[in-house]
């Protein structure tokens, strides 16, 4: 089972960015950590991370036919970006959401998520491990094998 990994805008300033809220470690400790992840689950990832929402809707549509599943963690977009959501939609691949913070307990305009419209499961607020939780979710639920 092969599954496309999106990271959002600022995700590749973990580590520097808001410490506090999004832990001490880098953007690289974050891909090791879903890459030995994936290896644990015998799933096949590519990781895709961009600050531009055409960009994330490009690779979303490119998904289509090549890949089994999409683990996305659109970061900002997320409250924002029906463009994301209309991706989704448009390549109806299975999907699951992933925030490192529990976006339901932070400011107001983070509590809408437009990809959870589509998203069929949304993890929040688990750091790292909500990537790991995500990717067994898909290959759980859609494993053919
Ligand atoms: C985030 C939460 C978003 O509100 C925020 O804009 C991010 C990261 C998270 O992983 O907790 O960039 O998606």
């Amino acid at each position: 089972m092969k599954i496309l990994v999106i990271n959002g805008p600022n995700l590749n300033l973990l580590g520097l960015r808001e410490p506090a809220l999004y832990g001490s470690k880098n953007f690289a400790a974050l891909q090791e950590f879903i890459l030995t992840a994936a290896k644990d689950l015998g799933l096949e990832v590519e990781l895709f991370q961009s600050n531009h929402e055409g960009c994330i809707v490009d690779a979303i549509q490119e998904a289509y036919n090549r890949y089994d599943g999409i683990l996305i963690n659109p970061a900002a977009y997320t409250h924002t970006s029906v463009a994301i959501l209309d991706a989704l939609k448009a390549v109806a691949l299975p999907c699951v959401e992933v925030h490192l913070t529990d976006i339901s307990t932070r400011e107001k305009f983070r509590q809408f998520s437009y990809v959870s419209l589509y998203a069929e499961h949304t993890i929040c607020g688990q750091g790292f491990e909500g990537y790991r939780q995500g990717l067994e979710y898909l290959k759980e639920n859609y494993d053919k094998q």
